[in-house]
């Protein structure tokens, strides 16, 4: 891999900034210095250093954004802007993806890879990885909509659906509400509301299997997930 593609791999800046960086001198390869950024360096083998510090490659990325209203969840869109569009430069890189989809108008925790792997186990059915979502429902839910959650309900196209844990947090005109799924059907909370002829009108996800959103960070911004929360969901999805 060439130098420059390494420094900028590791977040050190635009090409641009790269390329003066090294002309710093800063940038050593096995103890030398480098200036030339079209040099190779084998990403096992070679030590390379800035300022210093030793450079590691990294071949995965995980993130935890928190999603805002306006973006859709996909890598591309011709009309629309993604979620990949709230990301830095330097993470784009990695070519992350979301791990399944979050509507446009919904908020709230959604982790993108690079890990196909990892993706795939999160999303597989047979998983049974639970999604909590904060809701705000047009209409009185009650204790029979609660029921008929734990029961599972049919949606617009017959499809029934799992048992889901639906907690009341605030009835009236309008009502709060949590609830948890452990399937990821196409608008699936709203279409479970629909059935019991309620309205969703907020929906955010707070949780993913084990993996809480992390309330410090504002609509729009994410974070790197730390090694131990990587390690929590892979061990969540292990079995
Ligand atoms: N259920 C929905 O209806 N929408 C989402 O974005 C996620 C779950």
């Amino acid at each position: 891999m060439r130098i420059d593609k390494l420094l900028a791999n590791r977040g050190f800046g635009s090409r641009k900034e790269v390329k003066s960086l090294l002309k710093s001198g800063a940038v050593q390869i096995n103890g030398v210095a480098t200036k030339d950024s079209s040099k190779h360096v084998n990403v096992e083998l070679d030590s390379v250093t800035v300022h210093g510090e030793l450079i590691e490659y990294k071949e995965f990325i995980y993130l935890m954004l928190n999603k805002p209203q306006g973006f859709i969840s996909a890598t591309e869109d011709h009309l629309h802007d993604t979620v990949i569009d709230l990301l830095e430069m330097e993470d784009t890189i990695y070519k992350p993806f979301p791990v399944g989809r979050l509507d446009k108008d919904t908020e709230g925790l959604l982790l993108l890879t690079n890990d196909g792997q990892l993706a795939h186990q999160l999303l597989s059915p047979k998983k049974h990885v639970p999604k909590t979502y904060v809701a705000i429902i047009e209409g009185e839910v009650t204790q029979e909509d609660v029921e008929a959650f734990r029961n599972g309900v049919t949606l617009d196209d017959g499809y029934e659906t799992m048992p889901a844990e639906l907690k009341i947090i605030s009835s009236g005109l309008r009502s709060e509400i949590e609830v948890i799924i452990e399937e990821g059907k196409f608008h699936q909370v709203k279409r479970m509301f629909e059935s019991v002829g309620k309205r969703v009108i907020y929906l955010k996800r707070i949780k993913m299997g084990p993996l809480p959103l992390d309330e410090s960070l504002e609509l729009g911004e994410y974070r790197e997930l730390t090694d131990n929360e990587v390690l929590q969901l892979k061990n969540y999805t292990k079995n």
